[in-house]
């Protein structure tokens, strides 16, 4: 065992994983979601069935809902009733939390997520055939199938291969037909000696995340790589714990001769801010606009999953921005304040694992993970605060609701924070998206692709002027999807995340 088990104890650690990662692992058997399902079966069965299939007394709650679907619409039909006729008012004789759980236990039961049958251990089949969606037809085709277990990044350069990231060891090339280089030397050390095992996730520190070119890279050949940088002995709580701490890290650097040169860091953290909290609350996806800036995500990376976020003295629970060469961009919100970090763009940010600057209207955009319920796609006002820990859509997996504000004794009113443009209610474990303007889709231009681990599922996003006008599920429960990226020539490329092999996919239309 592993000095943060002795450090933490094991029950802490538990707690930790429930708080942090519970959106990324199977949610049954978490005692919220357990309690939910139970006070359905005591309440409601008798009128509407124990699967929610109907009875004598009730409606059905699967297929369409007369009296809207969405979990604030369910939270208002048992909170309300229907008197007149025959559905009791649950006001009284429930909290909101009971109310709540429930309506998220009723939503999760509607999107008949498959969380327990699907098996990460045998083989990864992809279908050849046309897949139809409303405005495109396509097909899959696979360009490598026999990745780590753990990737998180891909990256396509202009001459069609394809920078790959294992988040456990290293950097490697994909030629375009699917040639695997060797791990590129002299990046910075990736560790495989995870530590432990926790609802089948690995946790540990010092992970490769992020990797994305320049954008002038055909000029330049800077490529940005995005990490968790890992040391012993070298701050207060790595002495007081004895333990492994890291933080993340943003260098840039070029490959010669399949080695890491020139490297450069571009930003990192205090050293005092490294903790021992492991790699998979890292957030860890960058993004570049057009005007010289680099943005990139710190998710829980603190000594829990609430305390500092809301602090802009610390560097998680943020979004930041730097120049590309470094340094803080003069118009950053809390450029003028020496008390803070002068790169944080936005704050009250849980989970963020997706990034992307959106060409077409000048903003920035990202997704991030929820509690039970309450996945999101934001965009990414600066100095906006989005809210985390102090509320949230969805519950905590305890079946408590969001409000470590009373705990932090941090005041707010709801509309100091903003609020998601899509709300992802029951939570997919929503992952990486893109913004697509690619020449093969033109039908998709400037829709979100976006994918989702827990649900396995590629959505499209209709957003305009910042609003969700239109949806579909592209692809549904077919897997782990850990990046998304589109190439230079407009091809759309899945990271696919398997135990048995994760694999690089390309979309390419059906004609
Ligand atoms: C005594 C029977 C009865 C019980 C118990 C009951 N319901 Fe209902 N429920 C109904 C009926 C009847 C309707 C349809 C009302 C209408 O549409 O006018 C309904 C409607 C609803 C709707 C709205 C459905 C729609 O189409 O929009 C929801 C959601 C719902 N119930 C949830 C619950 C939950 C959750 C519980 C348990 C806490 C519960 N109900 C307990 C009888 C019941």
């Amino acid at each position: 065992m592993t000095s943060l088990f002795k450090n933490l104890g094991c029950l802490a650690v538990i707690v930790l994983a429930a708080l942090i990662v519970a959106p990324a692992v199977d949610a049954q058997g978490l005692p919220g979601v357990v309690a939910s399902a139970e006070m359905y079966q005591e309440n409601c069965a008798v009128c509407h069935g124990e699967s929610l299939e109907g009875a004598p007394q009730g409606v059905p709650l699967l297929g369409e809902l007369r009296h809207g679907e969405t979990a604030t619409d369910i939270v208002t039909s048992i909170r309300n009733g229907y008197v007149d006729s025959g559905m009791p008012s649950w006001r009284d004789n429930l909290s909101n939390s009971d109310i709540r759980n429930l309506a998220l236990y009723i939503t999760e039961s509607r999107a008949n997520i498959d969380y327990e049958t699907f098996n990460y251990d045998a083989p990864l089949l992809i279908t050849d055939d046309i897949i139809s969606s409303t405005l495109h037809d396509f097909r899959l085709q696979i360009i490598v199938s026999d990745l780590d277990a753990q990737p998180f990044s891909i990256a396509p350069l202009p001459d069609g291969s394809i920078l790959l990231t294992e988040k456990k060891y290293g950097v490697r090339l994909i030629s375009p037909d699917g040639e695997k280089s060797d791990y590129i030397q002299g990046t910075p050390q990736a560790y495989a000696d995870t530590f432990t095992q926790l609802f089948d996730q690995e946790w540990g520190w010092g992970w490769l995340l992020d990797i994305k070119p320049h954008p002038n890279y055909a000029d330049n050949g800077w490529i940005y790589l995005y990490y968790g940088d890992r040391c012993d002995d070298c701050n207060d709580a790595s002495r007081a714990g004895n333990t492994t701490v890291s933080m993340t890290k943003l260098v840039r650097g070029k490959i010669a001769d399949g080695q890491w040169v020139e490297q450069q860091t571009i930003w990192e953290a205090n050293i005092e801010h490294y903790g021992a909290t492991p790699d998979i609350g890292a957030g860890g996806r960058i993004a570049f606009d057009d005007q010289g800036h680099v943005f990139f995500t710190v998710g829980i990376k603190g000594q829990n999953n609430f305390e500092g976020i809301q602090d802009l003295s610390t560097p998680w629970g943020k979004i930041h921005r730097v120049n590309d060469e470094g340094g803080i961009p003069a118009d950053n919100p809390f450029a003028d304040r020496d008390d803070v970090y002068r790169s944080i763009y936005t704050y009250g940010h849980r989970s963020p694992q997706g990034l992307e600057f959106n060409f077409l209207t000048g903003d920035l955009w990202g997704t991030e993970h929820g509690p039970r319920g309450g996945d999101e796609v934001n965009r990414l006002i600066p100095g906006a605060n989005f809210g985390w820990p102090l509320y949230s859509l969805g519950m905590n997996y305890d079946g408590t609701p969001v409000d470590y504000g009373k705990q932090l004794g941090i005041a707010f009113e709801l509309s100091d924070i903003q609020q998601p443009v899509v709300d992802l209610t029951p939570s997919p474990a929503v992952s990486s998206f893109v913004i697509t303007t690619s020449e093969q889709f033109p039908n998709w231009r400037g829709d979100f692709l976006v994918g989702s681990l827990k649900a396995r599922s590629l959505f499209r996003f209709d957003i305009e002027n910042n609003e969700l006008v239109g949806r579909e599920t592209l692809l549904e429960g077919f897997a782990r999807i850990r990046d998304i990226e589109v190439g230079y020539n407009g091809d759309i490329y899945l990271l696919l995340e398997h135990n048995s092999g994760s694999q690089i996919v390309r979309l390419v239309p059906a004609d």
